[in-house]
C-alpha cells in the first residue's frame, strides 16, 4: 500500500515515465505563472520508486539516526526534531539534474527520460539545520562525508547519496532537515515526513523519506550515488557506460553544485505571436538560476543566433524574504541571516520592440553567475544527460 494512489495529482502535470514511478513536471508557462513559490500541485516530482507509506498516527514517531564516525550515535524522532531543535524557514529552489534533458535526447539518446525545462521548483522549507543534529552526534576526526539514506526500497537497495561534511556543517550553505513545505507538512511525493534539502546542489542530493545520516571518511557507496547523478566524459557511449564500470567509480564525475541555467517561459517554444494591434513591445520572460549559492548576475537575450545580446532585467524575489525577516513577518522563524548566498531562481524579462521581433526566427537566452560561469553555446552531451545548460532557444513565428 502506498500513498502514490491516494494523493490527488494535478491534471496539468506532464508525466515523464508513464504511470509508475511518478515523475512529473508542469507546463513551463503554468510553472512560471505561479511566480516565485511553486504550489505543491505543480512542484516537479522525481521518484525512483514507490512513495513509502507512513500511517498518519506514526508520523511524530518517525525515527532517523546519525551513525558512523561519531562518538555519540543518536536516534531522533520527528517530534523531537520539531520540539527540541531550532526550526527555521527559508525559500530554496530545487532542480533535478535532468532538467532540460529532452534537448540532449534529441541530439543522441541518453539513459534518462526527457525532462523539459520545468524540472525546477521553489518552496519555503521548514526544518532544522542538519549541522545542529550532526554536532550532537560528535563526528570523529576522520569524518569527511555525510551519507544519507531514504526509506524507499528500490531494485538496488534504498535510495542514498552523500555530500561533504564541511558543506553540511557550513551555516552559509543552509543544509536542512526539512519537514515542512510552504507552511504545511511535506507532501508524500516530496519526502513526507522528513527530507534533506541541500540548497544550490542538484535535487538528487536532497534525500527524501530520510531515515539515516551515516558519517564516513569516503563518499557514499550506495548504488544510486555511484550509478546516478554523474556527468561522464562526453565520449563515453551508452555501450561503454554499460560495459565498463570503471567510468562510474570515479567520484570526480559526480555532480554537486548546479550549473548556471535559464529558460524562456514566454513566448512558448513554437508559439505563433499575434502582434497585430499589440503594443510596440513584446515582453520576453523566463527564469534563471545559478549553482552552489552563486547569484545570477546577468541574463542576456539574442535575436540573431548569438551575434549580439541584449541585457534583461532581473527580479531577485528571494531578497524580499530577507526584508521580510527584518520585519519579523514569519514569527521569527524566517532565517535568512546566513544567506550571503543565493539559493533560489530569479525571474528576468526584457521588452523587445515589435519591429525587431519581426525579423527574428528564434530567441536565445543565456545567464551568467557571479563567478562568471556563463551558459555555453554548445551542449555537453553525456550518457545520463544531466546538467544540460547550453543557451536556451525557442523558435517563434508571427501571425500576419
Ligand atoms: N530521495 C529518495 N529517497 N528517493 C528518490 O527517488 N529522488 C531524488 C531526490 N531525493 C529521490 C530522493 C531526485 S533525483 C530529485 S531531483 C529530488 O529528490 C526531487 O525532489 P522532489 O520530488 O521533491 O521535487
Amino acid at each position: 500500500k502506498t500513498p502514490d494512489h491516494q494523493v490527488p495529482r494535478d491534471p496539468r502535470l506532464i508525466r515523464l515515465t508513464g504511470v509508475h514511478p511518478f515523475n512529473v513536471e508542469a507546463p513551463l508557462s503554468d510553472l512560471y505563472s505561479e511566480g516565485f513559490l511553486t504550489s505543491p500541485e505543480l512542484f516537479y516530482v522525481r521518484n525512483h520508486g514507490p512513495v513509502p507509506y507512513v500511517e498518519e498516527a506514526a508520523i511524530p514517531n518517525w525515527e532517523f539516526s546519525v551513525e558512523g564516525l561519531v562518538e555519540n550515535p543518536i536516534t531522533i524522532t520527528l517530534k523531537e526534531l520539531m520540539n527540541e531543535y531550532m526550526n527555521v524557514t527559508y525559500p530554496v529552489t530545487l532542480v533535478c539534474a535532468g532538467n532540460r534533458r529532452k534537448e540532449q535526447n534529441v541530439v543522441r539518446k541518453t539513459k534518462g527520460f526527457s525532462w523539459g525545462p520545468a524540472g525546477v521548483s521553489t518552496a519555503l522549507f521548514t526544518g532544522v539545520a542538519m549541522s545542529d543534529v550532526i554536532r550532537k552526534a560528535k563526528p570523529t576526526r576522520r569524518a569527511r562525508y555525510v551519507c544519507m539514506e531514504g526509506a524507499d526500497k528500490l531494485p538496488n537497495g534504498y535510495y542514498g547519496t552523500s555530500v561533504k561534511l564541511n558543506w553540511a556543517m557550513d551555516p552559509n550553505r543552509g543544509v536542512m532537515l526539512a519537514h515542512g513545505m510552504n507552511g504545511e507538512m511535506l507532501r508524500p511525493d516530496h519526502g513526507k515526513p522528513l527530507r534533506a534539502v541541500i540548497p544550490g546542489q542538484i535535487g538528487g542530493r536532497s534525500v527524501k523519506w530520510l531515515k539515516k545520516l551515516i558519517i564516513t571518511d569516503a563518499p557514499s557507496d550506495n548504488w544510486y550515488h555511484i550509478w546516478d547523478n554523474r556527468v561522464l566524459p562526453t565520449m563515453v557511449s551508452p555501450e561503454q557506460a554499460a560495459n565498463e564500470p570503471d567510468w562510474w567509480k570515479d567520484e570526480r564525475y559526480a555532480i554537486y553544485d548546479l550549473s548556471t541555467n535559464s529558460a524562456i517561459a514566454y513566448p512558448a517554444h513554437e508559439e505563433q505571436l499575434c502582434l497585430v494591434g499589440a503594443p510596440d513591445y513584446y515582453r520576453v520572460k523566463g527564469y534563471a538560476y545559478g549553482g552552489g549559492g552563486r547569484r545570477v548576475t546577468r541574463v542576456e537575450v539574442s535575436l540573431d543566433k548569438g551575434k549580439t545580446w541584449q541585457l534583461a532585467k532581473i527580479d531577485y524575489a528571494e531578497d524580499r524574504y530577507r526584508d521580510a525577516e527584518e520585519q519579523d513577518l514569519f514569527g521569527g522563524k524566517l532565517d535568512m541571516a546566513w544567506r550571503e548566498s543565493s539559493f533560489c531562481w530569479c525571474f528576468w524579462n526584457i521588452d523587445i520592440p515589435v519591429s525587431e521581433l519581426q525579423g527574428a526566427k528564434d530567441i536565445l537566452v543565456r545567464a551568467m553567475d557571479e563567478s562568471m560561469n556563463l551558459q555555453p553555446r554548445d551542449m555537453y552531451w553525456s550518457v545520463l544527460g544531466m546538467m544540460n545548460n547550453p543557451w536556451y532557444r525557442i523558435t517563434i513565428s508571427l501571425e500576419n
